[in-house]
């Protein structure tokens, strides 16, 4: 399994939106992570099925869209036709966690299961023989630019380790909030193969030097 790197484009020049994509693409990033906020799951509002489509339409590379709204099985068919390839629903957001993910890969996507910081593990056990990530929020969902919450690389750690203990639990572990050159490797050593990162990436005049950074402190 080879480590990737998601640039959040949260943290993107929303004027020049499709710019700072192509920087990122020439730069070397995996997939780009596009953040679906609606004012009342999280305290901010960000982007929508339109911007995934408009993502779609000037990269070729993998989109992974976190759904951080309330009632995401409303949301489920339209981004998935707006072209992402992955999507992901907090286990928060929902009393169905199961049908949103039978849902998301009966339209033919990728499916994760996120969880916050104060979600346990146990309560999205069942779904693990069914997704194909799990994303593990390493700041509370909302913003870009906090600091990684040191305790999640515990979390990662027995995540991973439940992870081997059947065959069937085939899914990738996801990180997102707080990444940098320093709380990457932490995130790796305890397991993590999908690493998102926002204004680490794109608050520094050198984008490509740092993802440069990152993937090196990553490769596998
Ligand atoms: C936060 C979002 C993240 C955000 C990460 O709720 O889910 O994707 O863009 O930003 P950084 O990397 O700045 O913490
Ligand atoms: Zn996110």
């Amino acid at each position: 399994m080879t480590n990737k790197i998601a640039p959040s484009i949260l943290s993107a020049d929303i004027m020049n939106l499709e710019r700072d994509v192509k920087m990122a693409e020439n730069a070397g990033a995996d997939l780009f992570h596009i953040d679906i906020m609606d004012g009342h799951f999280v305290p901010n509002m960000s982007f929508s099925p339109s911007v995934v489509e408009g993502m779609n339409r000037v990269t070729d590379k993998p989109l992974d869209v976190h759904l951080m709204i309330d009632n995401p099985e409303e949301y489920i068919k339209p981004v998935v036709e707006a072209g992402t390839d992955t999507v992901l629903v907090h286990a928060e957001s929902t009393h169905h966690t199961y049908r949103s993910i039978q849902m998301i890969k009966q339209l033919g996507a990728k499916a994760g299961i996120v969880v916050n910081p104060g979600t346990a593990l146990e309560n999205v056990k069942e779904l693990f023989p069914i997704i194909d990530q799990i994303l593990v929020m390493t700041v509370n969902p909302g913003f870009g630019g906090q600091e990684f919450l040191p305790g999640m690389t515990k979390k990662i750690q027995r995540l991973d380790q439940l992870r081997q203990t059947s065959a069937t639990n085939d899914f990738q572990i996801e990180v997102d909030g707080g990444i940098n050159d320093e709380t990457i490797t932490k995130c790796a050593d305890a397991g993590a193969d999908i690493f998102v990162a926002g204004s680490y990436l794109f608050g520094s005049d050198d984008f490509e030097g740092r993802i440069n950074k990152l993937k090196d402190l990553v490769e596998d």
